[in-house]
């Protein structure tokens, strides 16, 4: 079901949202969603070739204006002219979606200073950078900011024996900042899609997982769908939510709270010579 059929379509209509990590997976359903509502979306990712496929297929799919342009959200210059690209094209920027990340699992053991530096440096200061850059126009437009998140650290018993690199300090990038930039009308919320079926995060950090048993272990005995993160993006950039800021919106039937159950002991602790390098060498 498009995402039409639940929300009144026009619900975006003159807004302008701009999306990292909006050429894939999750990021590019959300932006999908935002044009489906009569938003204009700019995406940003690594490679000009995967913007340039998902902004044809957004278009076709959804008849919206949508564009983009390659930049690395770690460097803050790139950034800032991914961000002056998209007020010359636009105008301004209503919605910043802060979705690029770099994820993997890796055993303390085999973690290189050079892995570590680069996760940090894209969940963590990428976040920054973007959100510090397109501050300004946020700022006029009295805009809304989502950090898209995950779950696997609010489970102690998980984080603790696996060393899961998602960075994604929900507390600090994000609930400090809605106080701060509240006064100037800005809401910043979080949304922390649970396991999703067939995308790169599922296949990066739940390598090991029996989606079977993912779903009989939820509550709501499902698994997730991209489409779930896709209403999450409509309700919060919406007016509906004009009174929500400083959120963490979990979107996994509450899986999470039962997870400890749920997930298998990480082969990246088990057998960590099978994470060596760039490619998980596992079966999937
Ligand atoms: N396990 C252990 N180390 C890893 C790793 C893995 N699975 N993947 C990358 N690294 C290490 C590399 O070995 C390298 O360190 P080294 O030079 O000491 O060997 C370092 O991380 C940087 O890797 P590199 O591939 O050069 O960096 P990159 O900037 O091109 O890649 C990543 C970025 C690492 C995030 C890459 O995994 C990526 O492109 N991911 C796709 C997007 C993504 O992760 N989405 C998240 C969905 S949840």
């Amino acid at each position: 079901m498009p995402t039409t059929d639940v929300f009144k379509k026009d619900l975006l209509i003159g807004k302008i949202a701009f999306v990292t990590g909006g050429g894939s997976g999750i990021c590019k359903g959300m932006t999908e969603a935002l044009l489906r509502h009569g938003a204009k979306a700019f995406i940003i990712g690594r490679s000009q070739d995967r913007l340039d496929k998902a902004a044809e297929e957004l278009k076709t799919k959804t008849g919206g204006q949508i564009a983009g342009t390659a930049a690395d959200v770690r460097d803050p210059e790139q950034v800032e002219k991914a961000v002056g690209k998209a007020i010359e094209l636009f105008g301004k920027i209503d919605i910043l979606v802060n979705g690029a990340a770099g994820n993997f699992l890796a055993s303390f053991e085999n973690l290189s200073y050079r892995a570590f530096r680069t996760v940090i440096e894209i969940d963590l200061l990428g976040t920054f950078n973007v959100t510090k850059a397109c501050f300004p126009h946020l700022k006029k437009s009295r805009g809304c900011v989502i950090n898209v998140s995950a779950t696997h650290h609010y489970s102690d018993s998980i984080s603790k024996p696996m060393l899961i690199f998602l960075l994604s300090f929900d507390q600090i990038r994000s609930r400090s900042l809605a106080v701060e930039l509240g006064p100037l009308g800005i809401r910043v919320n979080v949304i922390a899609p649970g396991p999703i079926a067939d995308t790169e995060g599922m296949h990066r950090l739940l390598p090991a997982a029996d989606t079977e048993r993912l779903i009989q272990g939820s509550p709501l005995q499902t698994l997730g769908k991209i489409q779930d993160i896709e209403y999450a993006t409509v309700f919060l950039t919406s007016d509906a939510a004009r009174n929500i800021s400083g959120h963490i919106l979990v979107v996994d039937g509450a899986s999470w709270l039962r997870q400890p159950d749920l997930l298998p002991y990480p082969e990246c602790v088990l057998e960590p010579k099978k994470f060596v390098g760039n490619k998980l060498n596992v079966k999937l």
